[in-house]
């Protein structure tokens, strides 16, 4: 049988639809909810580069732009920012969409810092076809 299913293109990393119990008493949706998605998106677009797990070690210069509402579309898109011998920065940008699917916009944006970890939860070196050149 052929296989038909198409190739994923590099992004989003992450889609997901903001559900209620995902908001606050005045119906926006939670900050940590957002940082919630845009670490799994993190996390995965690391482990995949380091082929194996990964854990979260910082968060640095989170910037909420606006509030977004209930079942608003959220996409978070990742960008390798730099790297060393175990850990890699990701720039993680998350952006919504409205129901009716009109333009994106950005709503948060931060800097997450993830360590390629080993069997024992020990930090291993990347062993990803970018860890010699980066
Ligand atoms: C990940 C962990 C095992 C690393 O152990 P460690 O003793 O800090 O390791 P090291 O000091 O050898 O540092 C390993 C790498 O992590 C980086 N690092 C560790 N803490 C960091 C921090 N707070 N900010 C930025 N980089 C950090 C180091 O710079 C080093 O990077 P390099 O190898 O690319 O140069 C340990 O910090 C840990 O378990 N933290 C908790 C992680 C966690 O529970 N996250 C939430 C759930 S995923």
């Amino acid at each position: 049988m052929t296989d038909t299913f198409p190739s994923v293109p590099d992004g989003p990393h992450l889609r997901t639809i903001a559900m209620p119990r995902d908001t606050n008493a005045a119906g926006a949706v939670f900050g940590g909810w957002t940082v919630s998605q845009m670490d799994l998106a993190g996390g995965t677009f690391d482990a995949q580069r380091t082929n194996g797990r990964v854990a979260t070690v910082r968060i640095d210069a989170m910037r909420f732009f606006r509030p977004f509402a209930l079942g608003d579309e959220v996409s978070c898109d990742c960008t390798l920012q730099e790297s060393g011998e175990t850990s890699l920065g990701v720039r993680i940008g998350a952006w919504i969409r409205d129901r009716t699917g009109s333009n994106p916009d950005k709503v948060t944006e931060g800097v997450f810092t993830y360590v390629a970890l080993d069997d024992e939860g020990k930090p291993r070196r990347r062993t990803d076809d970018r860890a010699s050149e980066t």
